[in-house]
């Protein structure tokens, strides 16, 4: 019978679950492939004596490389380096690479999806956004007949995790951050996922997909979900809202509006049902419709189903599909059309504000109680942003609404 040799980089979280599934499904992916999947080498700073992998286990990259019988290699070391050198290195020798790290997919897809065209071997990435959800395929091939005209998504498992926990039972932050950490959903930093900054690698990675353009992660305007506060929850649930964490993408006039903040979505929204450690991707395209991919964004079983997803179609078919991203990489900064972003917005400030804030304000509307609450019409980020200057204070909480 044939055979497939792999390496797995990285036994985290998600190297882990990988080299679990292939071992306990090899008998299911022999029969349906007519192919042995064999794991040759596991690549990590540390040694794992008790795990049934041990001696697989290798501290040395070019053991990897120099090992012919590797066909793939699949990288869930995360952060870029030296995820990036490997992944460079790994194509060169004339290896398929299939990755989970967003990091150094968003930050250079072009340079790997050209190497291996190149090199006439495949780069995937299915589990690089939406952990578990078949999200990165569809887009590259069942959607993009039709115009696509937004792509929006709850991309952080950790952060969902953590708004349902704090403000459906109430848990503290601390305690919710905690338990993601201890649940394996959590980046090994977890300020990329509390700040926004691995849902902003995600939504760029989309925004490729969707655009076929690569923008700069650093120019996309990112919020997190530190500034969420009890009363802003308290808002939301007046006006029948749930409070989210979304990266956005949205295709207009020729230009990209893309973003990752925090957005209070109607109950209506499918997007507001979304809780806990699940994800979902919901795209807005022409004459598709609204369609949404929805399962669990982080975590080992979810996140190994998709890098062994990616293994299938390369075993079955290597580098023969001809529908690659286009990754295209953008000078411009994504930033550059965001203060044309309109939206309506949920904006408090301090009573004190009160008298300005309704001189500034005219025209919208205006709650004054605990604080001084104003709900705008749509407007966009600078015009909003000129009246709160005006104001002379930052405000308490400013949330868009979808
Ligand atoms: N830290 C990420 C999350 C892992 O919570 O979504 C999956 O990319």
């Amino acid at each position: 019978m044939k055979k497939h040799g792999v390496a797995i980089l990285g036994f985290g979280v998600v190297g882990g679950g990988v080299a679990e599934l292939l071992t306990k499904n090899s008998e299911e992916i022999k029969a349906y492939l007519g192919c042995e999947v064999e794991i040759r080498k596991i690549l990590d700073l540390r040694d794992f004596p008790n795990s049934p992998f041990s001696s697989l286990v290798t501290h040395s990259f070019d053991e990897v490389l120099a090992d012919e019988s590797v066909d793939t290699v699949m990288e869930m070391m995360g952060g870029s380096h030296p995820a990036y050198e490997y992944t460079v290195a790994a194509l060169k020798a004339g290896k398929n690479v299939i990755t989970s790290n967003k990091e150094v997919v968003a930050g250079f897809g072009d340079e790997f999806v050209a190497l291996a065209e190149k090199m006439g071997v495949s780069y995937r990435f299915e589990a690089a956004v939406g952990g578990g959800i078949p999200v990165i395929n569809p887009l590259l091939g069942c959607v993009r007949q039709n115009k696509i005209r937004e792509v929006r998504g709850i991309l952080n498992g950790t952060t969902n995790y953590i708004l349902t926990k704090m403000f459906t039972y109430g848990d503290s932050f601390e305690n919710a951050l905690t338990d993601a950490q201890a649940k394996g959903y959590a980046e090994a930093n977890p300020a990329a996922d509390v700040l926004g900054t691995d849902a902003c690698r995600k939504i760029t990675i989309l925004t490729a997909l969707a655009t076929d353009k690569l923008y700069d992660v650093k120019t996309v305007h990112t919020e997190g979900i530190t500034g969420i506060r009890k009363a802003d929850v308290l808002f939301a649930d007046s006006r029948n809202c749930k409070i989210k964490l979304l990266g956005r993408c949205i295709a207009a006039g020729g230009r990209e509006f893309i973003m990752v903040a925090p957005f209070l979505l109607p109950s209506d929204s499918p997007l507001s049902t979304v809780n806990g450690v699940y994800n979902a991707v919901e795209v807005v395209a022409e004459p598709l419709g609204n369609v949404m991919f929805y399962g669990q964004g982080a975590g080992a079983g979810a996140t190994a189903s998709a890098v062994v997803g990616d293994l299938l179609p390369i075993i079955a078919y290597g580098n023969a599909n001809p529908i690659k991203p286009g990754f295209n990489r953008v000078g411009t900064p994504a930033s550059d059309s965001f203060g044309d972003f309109e939206s309506r917005k949920y904006i408090a400030f301090p009573t004190e504000y009160a008298e300005k804030v309704q001189k500034i304000f005219a025209g919208d509307e205006i709650t004054i109680s605990e604080e001084c609450v104003i709900l705008t019409g749509y407007e966009s980020e600078k015009a909003t942003d000129t009246k709160i200057a005006s104001i002379g204070v930052e405000p308490l909480s400013k949330i868009r609404f979808l």
